[in-house]
């Protein structure tokens, strides 16, 4: 039996403007019927595993229990008053289920955002690091890259153990001159961001290499409030915990790491360019969703919510109407979305 954590309490600041603040993208369907939290739950059948552990933002705990809901299995809802970044979310997430299930339970900790396209690869992937976790290995899934991207983590594979490999060193998000010197080189994996362990190995590893954080989440969880299905950790303790993702917090650093490759269709659906690479095409290369006409267009990624959007004689351009935003950006500058939503925050 595995506990599967699904981390949910991201911005999603590169989709906007249909990710907003008060609705990110994991709990929009952007790739298929259901939504990103749901499909990471639903890609799960099959597997053995417990109901999820659902880490996210207070701001968002009714779309989270409904969209549960509709899967028929509430989980377990943990709220934070307001994101201090994965290191303890997943904190959280272990305190919790080392009272419940103990400490050797095996989580298997999940971004709520991402695309996998091989369900068959992915459960195969998940099997083989199941052992390996219980044996108090931290578990990376790791994706051969495909260019030097500056977003993800570098693992670089060490002497091998099976058919993974220990991790020679794991760099989160290198400039991208390193990125490239580490595609170049052919003995690196992006960090897929999912990852398996059990619940006493991380807080063992936290304690070792970031005890405030530890400290912060286990003062905060001491004082939990139970309302309905959620569980609202102490507010005042847990905004006084660092901020730090589980990458720098314990992967860098930790001598634990082992790494799983992973050839499953996986995609982060980070920026609108990745999004319409996941969606399937027209014959010239549209991806239309809603009220869409394209015409004599190539390569579009067309999103219409509440108008009747077409275009006419456009190549490699994203165009997203929503009730009060209209995006049209070129495909290859996506990635500076975010300055628009930077500069929106700051006019607020
Ligand atoms: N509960 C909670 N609280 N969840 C959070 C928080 C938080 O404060 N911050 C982020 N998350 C969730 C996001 O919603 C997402 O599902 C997941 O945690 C990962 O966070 P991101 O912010 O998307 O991380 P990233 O994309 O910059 O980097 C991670 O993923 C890459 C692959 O997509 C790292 O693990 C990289 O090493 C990795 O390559
Ligand atoms: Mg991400």
């Amino acid at each position: 039996m595995i506990y599967p954590v699904i981390m949910a309490g991201g911005s999603g600041s590169r989709l906007w403007p249909l990710s907003r603040k008060l609705y990110p993208k994991q709990f929009l369907p952007l790739h298929g019927d259901s939504t990103m939290l749901q499909e990471t739950i639903t890609r799960l059948s099959g597997v053995q595993a417990s109901s999820p552990v659902v880490i996210s933002n207070e701001e968002h705990r009714f779309i989270v229990a409904e969209q549960l809901n509709q899967l028929g299995d509430l989980g377990t809802i943990i709220l934070e008053p307001d994101g201090r970044n994965t290191a303890p979310a997943v904190a959280l997430a272990a305190l919790t289920l080392k009272h419940t299930a103990g400490e050797d339970a095996v989580m298997l900790v999940l971004a709520a955002d991402h695309v996998i396209q091989d369900n068959t690869a992915f459960h195969a992937a998940i099997e083989q690091a199941i052992p390996l976790a219980e044996s108090g290995e931290l578990v990376t899934f790791g994706i051969v890259p495909t260019g030097p991207e500056t977003g993800y983590g570098y693992i670089r594979s060490g002497d091998a153990m099976g058919d993974a490999f220990k991790v020679g060193e794991f760099v989160e998000k290198p400039d991208l001159a390193t990125a490239q010197s580490y595609v170049d080189s052919g003995k690196y994996y992006w960090n897929s961001g999912m990852f398996m362990l059990t619940a006493g190995q991380y807080l063992s590893e936290l304690k070792k290499h970031q005890p405030d954080i530890l400290a912060a989440c286990e003062a905060s969880m001491a004082d939990v409030s139970h309302d309905l299905d959620f569980v609202r950790v102490n507010s005042e303790r847990f905004l006084k915990c660092p901020d730090d993702s589980i990458d720098y917090a314990v992967m860098e650093k930790t001598d634990r790491a082992v790494v799983i490759p992973l050839d499953a269709g996986w995609n982060d659906v980070g920026s609108w360019s990745a999004l319409w690479e996941v969606n399937d095409k027209d014959q010239h290369g549209n991806v239309t969703r809603g009220d869409v006409m394209v015409h004599e267009s190539n390569n579009t990624y067309v999103n219409a919510e509440e108008k009747l959007v077409a275009v006419v004689g456009l190549d490699n351009i994203i165009v997203v109407e929503t009730k009060d935003a209209v995006l049209v950006a070129d495909q290859n500058r996506v990635q500076d979305v975010k300055s628009i939503v930077n500069e929106l925050k700051a006019q607020d």
